[in-house]
């Protein structure tokens, strides 16, 4: 199978801080990836070069066959890669339905700036997609309700839904389980998969919950340091002794455990 993604020796450092290093990857069309490491290990640094809002010091990321690297994020986003980060980007005062026009509105995205503030943002076509959308994501219930009255988990289900108006055929979730009570994550994480697979969207998450990253990845890329040190199918990475010491924090005292 082609790869809709390929990262090729990607670098970032931010003077002498080596961010990022020595990543090479291909990610199959449809795969689910689950991103894995301890606080500052390069994940969020990856992500970001792969959406442009960072722009790598070295190597290569191809979308669809195509050289994406360096381009701006606005640029990818058209392209066909989404996001979201890792605290809830929402329109506060609005409700979730402008929110999702909005979002629909910007994805359509108008490049001069006086065309898009002429735009109306609820066009029937935004009004069906954001219709379809909060359906896909359970969260038609709260669609009067102001995005900052919301409670975190469906601000979150609103932001990856916002992150999906554009239809990309790849998609990047910073921790999307942050600040969610253990007891709701699965639940959160059941939805968005789910939804994700019905849109057939490529999905790399990042996680800290490895019984999350057990349960929802296909593969699951263990960074360390800001290099991947194990790249393989979730059971075989979470009992990689090196990831249990470095990242999981699983391997018993006495062992060397270090925990994230
Ligand atoms: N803009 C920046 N300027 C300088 N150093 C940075 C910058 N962004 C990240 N770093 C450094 O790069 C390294 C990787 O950071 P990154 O945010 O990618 O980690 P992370 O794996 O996402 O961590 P977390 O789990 O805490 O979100 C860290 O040492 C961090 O301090
Ligand atoms: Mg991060």
């Amino acid at each position: 199978m082609s790869a809709i993604l390929s990262v090729r020796d990607l670098e970032k450092t931010f003077g002498s801080v080596v961010a990022a290093r020595d990543i090479s990857l291909d990610v199959p069309a449809q795969q689910t990836v689950g991103i894995i490491g301890a606080n500052g290990a390069g994940k969020t640094t990856f992500v970001n070069m792969i959406t442009g809002h960072l722009s790598p010091s070295k190597g290569s990321i191809l979308f669809e066959g195509n050289d994406i690297t360096g381009l701006p994020s606005r640029t990818i986003t058209r392209l066909g890669i989404s996001r979201s980060f890792q605290v809830a980007q929402v329109f506060p005062s609005l409700t979730v339905t402008e929110n999702m026009w909005a979002a629909a509105a910007i994805a359509r995205g108008r490049d001069s700036i006086i065309a898009r503030a002429l735009t109306p943002l609820d066009t029937p076509e935004a009004k069906t997609e954001a219709d379809a959308a909060m359906e896909l994501f359970q969260i038609t219930r709260y669609r009067d309700a102001r995005a900052v009255t919301l409670p975190q988990g469906v601000r979150k289900l609103l932001d990856i839904a916002m992150a999906v108006a554009g239809s990309p055929r790849v998609l990047l979730l910073d921790e999307p389980t942050s600040g969610i009570s253990i007891e709701e994550k699965f639940g959160l994480m059941d939805v968005v998969m789910s939804a994700l697979k019905t849109r057939r969207i490529t999905v790399l998450f990042v996680e800290h919950d490895m019984e999350i990253v057990g349960r929802f990845a296909d593969r699951v890329l263990a960074f360390y340091d800001g290099t991947v040190i194990a790249d393989e199918r979730p059971e075989t990475v979470l009992a990689n002794p090196r990831v249990q010491t470095f990242i999981s924090g699983t391997k018993p005292a006495g062992e060397g455990a270090v925990h994230a």
